[in-house]
């Protein structure tokens, strides 16, 4: 049946509507489309990405957190790449933060042929896109246009949640990036993969909250584990799973809510999650679902707008590592 004006009108608007509802923050998709002659620098960083992932895979967990602590510091602006005294690497919770070297890389393949126009923080953007897609998670559409930002102070990762963070000031924090409790628990879902140090979370195995007790919560085959990897007067800070599901601990799905829900999680964060009322529920929900790929992709675009710097503030750096002077 041929369309009528009015509704062919009706799928223009709509269509404009749906296009403008996709730029986030100032952000779009494909904003490097045509900005590198022949270049596909999506494709790029892609490459650098991958090449990295063969020899280490662990550089996928490293890249998902080095995305939530740039994000939620200043906005996703690369200031977790600056180098300096007093940088935000520098700080306690990003001391563990790695992969640097992955980002320098990509960084240079993409000056290579197209110098001063793709951001750092949308290097780190796409290459975390590309290795959660490699670790099994869903591949995701990510928008660009991000500037790098110029300021990186330690002191400005008071934000990031501690591994003890209770639900409901977790809940503050997020929302004050714009984020829902459901974008929360969601993007916790970055512990599908990757580990944690025994020093974050000793405490629950030995004398949770000064009782000289383990945390009752924890499950008991896993108190027992936890406490062979972290022998209580360990000299070496030794890591543990996040997933304690062994067949799953370095794929991102949604086991790790099972897990929690199993009592089984390592972080306090983790386990609180299953447990608070505020969140059991969507707990429950994405452990018993299939569109936890879907869901945790559409989060990841959503932190990655958090006070984004677009159009002509900031500047695009020439190294990750340092501002252009
Ligand atoms: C919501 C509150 C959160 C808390 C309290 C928290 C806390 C932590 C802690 C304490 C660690 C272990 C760090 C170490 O031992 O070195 C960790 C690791 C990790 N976090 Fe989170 N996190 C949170 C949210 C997120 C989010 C939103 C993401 C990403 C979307 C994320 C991704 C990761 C990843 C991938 C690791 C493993 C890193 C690696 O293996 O190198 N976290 N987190």
């Amino acid at each position: 049946m041929a369309m009528t004006n009015t509704k062919a009108a009706a799928l223009a608007v709509g269509f404009i509507f749906l296009n403008l509802t996709c730029v986030l923050g100032g952000l779009q998709y494909g904003f490097y489309d045509g900005k590198c002659e022949t270049s596909d620098v999506e494709a790029i960083v892609r490459n650098t990405v991958f090449s990295e992932f063969l020899v280490d895979q662990t550089i996928a967990p490293a890249l998902i957190r080095m995305h939530f602590h740039d994000c939620f510091v200043n906005g996703c602006d690369a200031s977790i790449l600056l180098d300096g005294h007093n940088a935000e690497k520098t700080a306690p919770p990003n001391l563990s933060v790695r992969g640097f070297d992955v980002i320098d890389a990509a960084k240079a393949a993409v000056e290579g042929v197209c110098p001063g126009v793709v951001s750092c923080a949308d290097i780190i953007a796409i290459a975390t896109r590309d290795v959660v897609a490699l670790s099994g998670g869903g591949r995701y559409t990510v928008q660009t246009g991000r500037r790098d930002g110029l300021v990186s102070l330690a002191e400005n990762t008071i934000v990031l949640p501690a591994p003890n963070a209770s639900v409901s000031s977790a809940i503050h924090t997020f929302a004050s990036k714009g984020l829902t409790a459901t974008d929360m628990v969601y993007l916790s879902g970055g512990h599908t993969i990757g580990v944690a140090h025994c020093s974050l979370f000793k405490d629950r195995l030995y004398n949770f909250n000064n009782t000289g007790e383990p945390d009752p919560t924890m499950d008991l085959g896993l108190l027992t584990w936890l406490r062979l990897v972290c022998p209580q007067n360990a000299t070496v800070d030794s890591t543990a799973n996040l997933d304690q599901n062994s067949s799953t601990s370095s794929t991102v799905d949604n086991s790790f809510y099972t897990q929690i829900m199993l009592h089984r999680g390592v972080l306090q964060f983790d386990q609180e999650l299953a447990l608070d009322p505020l969140t059991q529920s969507t707990v429950a929900a994405i452990a018993h679902s299939d569109d936890f790929n879907t869901k945790f992709g559409q989060a990841m675009v959503k932190m990655g707008a958090i006070q984004v710097l677009t159009g002509e503030q900031g500047q695009i750096r020439k190294s990750c590592r340092a501002i252009n002077l």
